[in-house]
């Protein structure tokens, strides 16, 4: 029998509010049993009697049988995963998708970019990085937010500092920043990358996607070294129901995670 749409359950552990509208949930599946995910890898999270959502995974698999969420309260689910707390249950499908290229990185310089909520996906990888740094190049990472208090894992920001480069920006500021201000494309000019060794990758809002790969062009990181990080409504997970189609590619079975070369003549897909 197909038990693909059957959840495990999994515990919340800790439940951490990281600003007005994201909180960062721990959470262990039941029986300790590891989630087996690779960062980039996204799960389908039911909050029982309300509905299922999928949820990138922002912890890396070299930490152990937890793993962490981050989850900003836009409908729904993810408003009522925000009424739960520790001890409480929620339902776990997958780790789905493809996620970001581990292996074909090693030995390579990083180049990533993070908008908004797309920090979180990928700090799985950078968590990953640092826990496997001999592997990697130089690494950049560059992050933007709207807001000083819309920036997630901020306490972590001297950590990301540690394994490279960080720079950091908010599209307006207030009169606690003393920081750059300006969008994401802004920090590009401060940044020298070695483009035949470089991997780019980018995850944020879509509205970014057509600027920052235009920066990555004028750097010279050639397409089959950009990848981007797709995001569509979802359904399934696993390619049965059509909600996440482009053209001829189910985004949650194929990708989140696309090398710019192999999406780039799909209208739909930026
Ligand atoms: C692969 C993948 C990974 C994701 N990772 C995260 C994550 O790490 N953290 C996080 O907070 N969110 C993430 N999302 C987005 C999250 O799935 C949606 O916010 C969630 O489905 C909304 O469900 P809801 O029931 O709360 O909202 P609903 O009541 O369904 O909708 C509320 C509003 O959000 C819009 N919306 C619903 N689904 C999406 C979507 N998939 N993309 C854009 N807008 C949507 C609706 O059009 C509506 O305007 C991810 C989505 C995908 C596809
Ligand atoms: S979400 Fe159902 S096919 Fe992709």
């Amino acid at each position: 029998m197909d038990l693909i749409y059957r959840p495990r359950l999994a515990q919340i552990l800790e439940v951490k509010e990281l600003t007005e509208r994201e909180k960062l949930f721990t959470l262990r599946l039941e029986g300790g049993e590891v989630l087996g995910h690779q960062p980039g890898q996204f799960v389908e999270v039911s909050v029982f009697g309300v509905g299922e959502c999928p949820i990138s995974i922002c912890s890396s698999p070299t930490r152990g049988p937890e793993f962490q969420m981050c989850v900003r309260a836009v409908g729904n689910v993810t408003n009522a995963l925000h009424r739960l707390r520790p001890g409480d249950y929620v339902g776990i499908r997958g780790p789905y998708g493809r996620g970001f290229p581990l292996q074909e990185s090693k030995g390579q310089d990083l180049l990533i970019a993070a908008g908004g909520l797309g920090i979180a996906p990928l700090r799985s990888f950078i968590h990953y990085i640092m826990d496997n740094r001999s592997d990697y190049g130089e690494v950049t990472i560059l992050y933007g937010a709207r807001e000083p208090k819309e920036i997630l894992f901020k306490d972590e920001i001297s950590l990301m500092q540690g394994i490279g480069r960080c720079l950091l920006t908010v599209d307006r500021g207030d009169e606690t920043w003393e920081g750059h201000v300006g969008v994401i494309t802004t920090l590009c000019p401060m940044v020298t990358v070695d483009p035949s060794r470089t991997i780019a990758i980018t995850v944020g809002p879509p509205i970014m996607y057509r600027f920052i790969l235009q920066e990555f062009f004028k750097m010279g990181i050639p397409e089959e070294r950009i990848y981007v990080d797709l995001e569509r409504h979802m359904k399934c997970g696993v390619g049965k129901c059509g909600h996440c189609q482009i053209n001829g590619f189910y985004v949650c079975r194929e990708g989140p995670v696309f090398k710019y070369s192999e999406i780039k003549d799909l209208p739909e897909a930026i």
